[in-house]
């Protein structure tokens, strides 16, 4: 019976060492620990030794049987992941293909907008910055002037997380909160601009998406006033779209300026276009970012960029900016 004993674990390392796959692996298994198997039936021959040789033959048949169970397990262990190396290789997806006459593909649309925007405000002076998508309330509302139970956080219809207490943490509902990311961050002089891609809570339709681009812009200094907000407005919409376009702004209410206005944009043939909000920075924001508003004084715009990028192609509905179609998207 030693003898049988001995012979498992060899078994074991043959049987082991010449399966070529897990199938093969378990046809060892079955055949030493199976119910039918080598182990099994040593145990039957056990119950008619006497007691010692019983113990003794127990012993080492127990420690075999752990061996033989240690060579199977780390040889499964590396056919499945010779398994898994094969099948990651079998499966993969070559994405580099290029068609031949069709060119290799461009940056989508808005993308090449914010980096001409982006061209156009360094080119005035500013720095870009940009911050998280996922905020929490501080940033996207009370830092900016949004009282707690203000129906003003109503008119951004928000999409909350489930991540710490409730309303706690959202996905942004506008680039504003990256104003006071960049006025915690550095002390004034500021001026800086912030694209990036917003989230709300409606419905879409061709005037509205859920998902969305703004660009802010914020500037603080000392002497800051409106006149400096509307010829910075003017002039990045004249380099942007042409000299053809014009701007109005109409008096606002938003709780992080002050004070505030609707900024729209005049086309060639005279219609406007609703394009976003701005006015003076709000005291309250920014004592609430440590800057001093006796010295200190700001200007901030905010617009969709979507909406601009598909006003300068003459594309009327906002829906394209999610379009998947190449005869749309080859166009830009
Ligand atoms: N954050 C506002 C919105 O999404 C737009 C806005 C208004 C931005 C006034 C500003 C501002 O910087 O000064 O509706």
């Amino acid at each position: 019976m030693i003898d049988e004993i001995a012979r498992l674990t060899e078994d074991a390392e043959r049987g082991a060492a010449a399966a070529s796959g897990l199938d093969d692996l378990q046809a060892v298994e079955t055949s030493l620990l199976g119910k039918k198997g080598a182990v099994s039936g040593i145990k039957r021959q056990l119950g008619g030794l006497d007691e010692d040789d019983r113990k003794r033959i127990g012993r080492a048949l127990h420690e075999a049987q752990q061996q033989v169970q240690s060579i199977l397990t780390a040889r499964r262990d590396e056919l499945s992941s010779a398994a898994r190396r094969e099948s990651l290789a079998s499966e993969r997806m070559d994405l580099t293909e290029v068609r031949p006459g069709h060119d290799a593909g461009h940056l989508h649309l808005v993308t090449q907008v914010i980096e001409e925007l982006e061209d156009v405000f360094v080119g005035l002076g500013f720095t870009v910055a940009e911050g998280p998508e996922v905020e929490d309330d501080w940033h996207n509302f009370t830092a900016l002037n949004f009282g707690e139970h203000h129906p003003a956080r109503d008119m951004q219809d928000t999409f909350f997380v489930a991540l710490g207490g409730p309303r706690e943490v959202v996905m942004r509902t506008h680039t504003s909160p990256v104003q006071i990311r960049v006025m915690t961050d550095q002390p004034p002089p500021i001026y800086s601009i912030m694209p990036g891609r917003v989230f709300r809570n409606e419905a879409t339709d061709s005037t509205h998406l859920a998902v969305f681009h703004q660009l802010e812009c914020l500037v603080v200094d000392e002497g800051i006033t409106f006149g400096h907000l509307a010829g910075t407005i003017e002039a990045f919409i004249h380099a942007f779209m042409g000299e053809e376009y014009s701007i109005r702004l109409r008096p606002s209410y938003f709780p992080f300026t002050e004070p505030s206005a609707e900024l729209d944009v005049q086309r060639p043939d005279g219609s406007w276009l609703e394009l976003g909000g701005c006015g003076m920075v709000h005291p309250n924001v920014l004592s609430n970012c440590g800057i001093d508003p006796e010295r200190w004084s700001g200007f901030a715009f905010g617009f969709g960029l979507d909406r601009l990028a598909l006003a300068r192609y003459g594309v009327a509905d906002l829906r394209e900016v999610m379009s998947t179609d190449i005869r749309f998207l080859s166009q830009f």
